[in-house]
């Protein structure tokens, strides 16, 4: 053996490694998907995989991937390093705080409760352990480490994961570019159904909206205040002392009324439903959970207790599917009382008060089925609680529901967790490094296969000034999940508690959301088809621009609008997508007197054809019977764009009942723009007397233009 190998040896084995195997067992998972495995031998003892949607066989390799991770043991562990070209930058890892680009980043996937986390968390309540890399030339590839245990993604140097846990294989995929990546990423790890199209509407939240009269006063305010709003949230005090799937006699004696009235004026309700179930016996749901053996185990065979809000609870062992069947029959039983529209699961970590970690302990007991690998410790399932929580909750509003798109949010989750829930940022703050980091957020979470998520508008804990709550309405208005929400005894963060100036901006931020649904809507129905993620950094417009890799001041909607954050600006001349003079992202004005740096601005692309919708003050309050569309011609006159619609609700769009719009804008030699539909694919009827308006922007302004 040369000298130098026996040092580098001596080295690797003082930092407790031992050198890399020359060649990692690699099999073909798809075009431009590789499987690596330390050896045969780890491949055949390693437990099933669990982050992929379905168990995956590999076939013999065509072709190695760009970059191929190199499996080290070292401490008795698991270290797997992967080179990252030069210039190249790192994205995805999930939900974290802190900037779009990851390099430098240490994170450990480990779902934790954190309430008013800051920017260098390195735990929040979800696990993504998947990193996105973008090379300076636009190619991308990403890199998944198949393991639900606690993993440790290191990125100041290159790619590094590290993991106490079983033996895990590290899949890489190339693409051409990062959209390519991510649409294989999320045919390995599946897709965020569409959602029912009210879940777009904005919703506003408060821990608690109590008692019931208050939900309804809330509602009032709404709509006297012609302020659009499609979902109230109802916080856990409409609990009969906190525990689930009860109500509160006093407050919510009647929750169908309550739901009835919400309808009547256009409201929908999603109501909070958390793991934790009181150890009380005589406890209907703590005795069938008892019965039906349900619990979470200590080592001993006892059910786990801990404490949350109710008191002392135990936890149902969502990786049992009789146990998630339970769960969901609970849940259908209770939204069928309540009239709900949706379901928010929170403090699935699970989260626990009180014991060191905030959690169960990594020794209790999970019953789990061979699906997911069988009975194992809570080490194991720890990250995937959260995620077959919301399964249950989903799977259990699709059987007693089947002509409805259910709709969930789950704190808790993990990558490929979007098949079942949408998602927000947890426990924020309201303050500036949460109002910056927010948009980083929602934009990795898309990166990182989950397309619909937001904030806590307004920020969780903390006040807010009038001036930043807009800041976070006009941001968050554009995210795909649009809640507003705020904790306990916080001062009141409905838009109209800021005085009259505030509350105007407020409404035309709303307005703005409204006017984009449909083209909203067109990117959760191209998201649930290809993966692409809805919310989507500026660099996504110009992939060669290496310098607008970390702009966070500005990102697209879809592929064909932009929104300019001009409060966010770090310097008048910061690198930028949408500025400048080339006019290829001219402005538009969707809604008029919305003209005030806290609120930000729209573009369309150049060569691209937005439509917009009418200012509603629900979604569904009339037909859509006009489309505006937005027209930018490119530099040859050109523009194309797409409007998807379907009924909004049910599945009678997989029977091919939508309306799949292609417009295409050509300009004559008279200079007049005309718009034409290319095509129309599917059998949706859209709404009788449709009319169709056409806005020219950019050099177009002000050109004769002819519709459709
Ligand atoms: C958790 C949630 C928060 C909710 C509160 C009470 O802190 O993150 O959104 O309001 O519990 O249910």
């Amino acid at each position: 053996m040369r000298a130098w190998w026996r040092y580098l040896q001596a080295a690797l084995a003082l930092f407790g490694a031992t050198a890399a195997q020359a060649d990692p067992l690699a099999e073909s998972l798809g075009e431009g998907i590789v499987r690596y495995w330390a050896d045969a031998a780890t491949r055949d003892g390693a437990p099933v995989s669990v982050m992929l949607a379905e168990p995956r066989a590999g076939s013999p390799l065509a072709a190695p991937t760009g970059v191929v991770p190199r499996f080290l043991n070292g401490n008795g562990g698991r270290i797997v390093r992967l080179d990252v070209p030069r210039g190249a930058t790192l994205h995805g890892t999930g939900e974290v705080g802190g900037p779009l680009v990851r390099n430098g980043r240490t994170i450990t996937c480990w779902n934790t409760d954190a309430y008013a986390y800051s920017s260098t968390s390195p735990s929040l309540y979800q696990s993504h352990p998947w990193v996105l890399a973008v090379r300076a030339d636009g190619s991308a590839f990403g890199v998944l480490a198949d393991t639900p245990e606690r993993i440790t993604v290191d990125l100041t140097r290159d790619i590094e994961f590290r993991a106490q846990g079983a033996a895990f294989s590290v899949v890489v995929i190339e693409g051409k570019s990062p959209l390519e990546v991510l649409a294989s990423l999320s045919q390995l790890t599946g897709r965020m159904p569409l959602p029912p199209r009210w879940a777009l509407g904005f919703q506003q939240c408060r821990y608690s909206y109590a008692p019931s009269a208050e939900v309804e006063r809330i509602a009032r305010e709404f709509r006297a205040r012609a302020l659009p709003c499609d979902v109230l949230w109802m916080d856990i005090d409409y609990m009969d002392r906190r525990k689930p799937f009860t109500f509160d006699p006093r407050g919510f004696a009647d929750p169908r009324a309550l739901a009835d009235t919400l309808h009547s004026r256009g409201f929908r309700s999603v109501w909070i439903l958390d793991p934790g179930i009181k150890q009380q016996p005589g406890d209907l749901v703590y005795e069938q959970g008892t019965s039906g053996n349900h619990w979470i185990k200590m080592p001993d065979g006892s059910p786990f207790v801990g404490n949350v809000w109710p008191g002392p609870c135990v936890f149902p062992d969502f990786t049992r599917r009789a146990t998630r069947e339970w769960w969901g029959g609970l849940t259908a039983r209770f939204v069928e009382r309540a009239n709900a529209d949706g379901i928010w699961n929170d403090m699935n970590e699970p989260a626990v008060f009180n014991v060191e970690g905030k959690t169960a302990p990594v020794t209790a007991r999970h019953e789990a089925d061979p699906e997911l690998g069988g009975p194992g410790p809570h080490s194991r399932y720890h990250n995937l609680y959260g995620q077959q929580m919301a399964r249950a909750t989903f799977e259990g509003l699709r059987k007693a529901r089947p002509e409805r798109r259910p709709f969930v949010l789950s704190r808790a989750n993990a990558l490929g967790g979007q098949r079942w829930a949408a998602t927000w940022t947890g426990d924020n703050r309201a303050n500036d490094e949460h109002l910056h980091m927010t948009l980083a957020m929602a934009l990795n979470l898309g990166l990182s296969a989950q397309p619909f998520s937001g904030p806590d508008i307004g920020g969780y804990a903390g006040p807010v000034t009038g001036d930043d709550y807009l800041r976070w309405l006009g941001l968050g208005a554009l995210l795909p999940f649009a809640r507003a929400h705020t904790e306990t005894g916080n001062v009141r963060k409905e838009p109209w508690s800021f005085g009259p100036i505030v509350e105007g901006y407020a409404r035309r931020a709303l307005e703005t959301r409204y006017r984009l649904l449909p083209y909203l809507y067109t990117c959760f129905e191209e998201a649930s088809r290809t993966g692409a993620p809805i919310a989507r950094p500026a660099f996504f417009g110009d992939l060669a621009r290496t310098e607008l890799r970390n702009v966070e001041h500005e990102f697209l909607i879809g592929a064909d609008l932009a929104a300019r954050l001009l409060w966010a600006e770090p310097m008048p001349d910061s690198p930028s997508l949408v500025g400048g003079r080339s006019g290829r992202w001219p402005r538009a004005t969707v809604v008029a007197g919305a003209e005030t740096n806290l609120l930000p601005t729209l573009h369309v692309r150049a060569g691209a054809i937005v439509p917009l919708g009418l200012v509603m003050q629900y979604s569904d309050e009339r037909p859509l019977d006009e489309i505006e569309l937005l027209v930018a011609p490119d530099a040859n006159g050109h523009a194309e764009g797409t409007l998807y619609e379907d009924a909004g609700d049910g599945y009678a769009f997989e029977r091919g009942e939508f309306k799949r719009w292609r417009f295409v804008a050509t300009t004559g030699a008279d200079k007049k723009v005309r718009v034409k539909i290319a095509s129309a694919e599917g059998s949706y009827t859209p709404p009788a007397g449709r009319r169709w308006k056409v806005t020219l922007l950019g050099a177009a302004k002000g050109a004769t233009s002819e519709g459709p």
